[in-house]
């Protein structure tokens, strides 16, 4: 993938503010922490055009990147809109945040014209958990294309990622699951392509 342009667009919580439905436009989610900011730079090629932290719970608002890409030399660029929505599952947060995200996830799935496909990034390491068996149903009942990834494979044995990955896919009960690691940068290609032909 060439990546001629990254930019960050602006961030929201109410459609009100959202950018003007344009590009087609994938979004990020998953657990607080899970690596949705890192897996978004790895796919842009940059270091840090959506903010990564160590506390969970960093990204609060949605932010919106667009790019300009081009899948291999000789074709045309075409753009793509990324939206890095806030985490679930953030326990120490107060009861009303929880409403908060819930409502704020809840109209940008359920309104957002251009949305495309959703990326839901699970903790290789430490497996689905309930909250994203529940986001993969949820996505799926709204009728978007659901992307199930794996990240953070490269703190597993190069031995244990496969049977994890299969594990997880079963979890999910998903057809397939992308193996992915921002840190190792594996996967990357292969979500592209996904993303893509989503
Ligand atoms: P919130 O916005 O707070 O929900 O977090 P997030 O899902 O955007 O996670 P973020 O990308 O900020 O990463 C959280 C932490 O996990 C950071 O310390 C990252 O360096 C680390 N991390 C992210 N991806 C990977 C990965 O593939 N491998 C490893 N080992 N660490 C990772
Ligand atoms: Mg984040």
């Amino acid at each position: 993938m060439i990546i001629h342009s990254a930019e960050f667009v602006k961030s929201a919580t109410a459609p009100r503010d959202y950018p003007p439905d344009g590009p087609r436009e994938v979004a990020f989610c998953g657990r607080s922490n899970v690596g949705k900011s890192s897996a978004l730079n790895a796919l842009a090629g940059r270091k840090s055009l959506a903010r990564v932290s160590r506390t969970p719970g960093r990204t609060r608002l949605i932010n919106f990147f667009d790019l300009q890409v081009t899948k291999e030399k000789g074709r045309a660029a075409q753009e793509i809109r990324f939206a890095d929505l806030p985490g679930y599952g953030y326990a120490s947060g107060p009861k009303s945040e929880t409403a908060q995200w819930q409502e704020m996830i809840e109209q940008y799935l359920t309104g957002r014209e251009s949305l495309a496909a959703l990326v839901v990034l699970v903790d290789g390491d430490l497996g689905a958990q309930p909250s994203d068996v529940e986001m993969v149903r949820w996505g799926e009942s709204l009728g978007h294309r659901v992307l199930a990834v794996a990240t953070k494979l490269d703190k597993l044995s190069r031995q244990r990622r496969s049977q994890q990955v299969d594990k997880i896919a079963g979890q999910l009960a998903v057809p397939s699951l992308i193996a992915f690691s921002s840190k190792e940068r594996f996967g990357v290609e292969d979500l592209w392509h996904a993303l893509l032909s989503a």
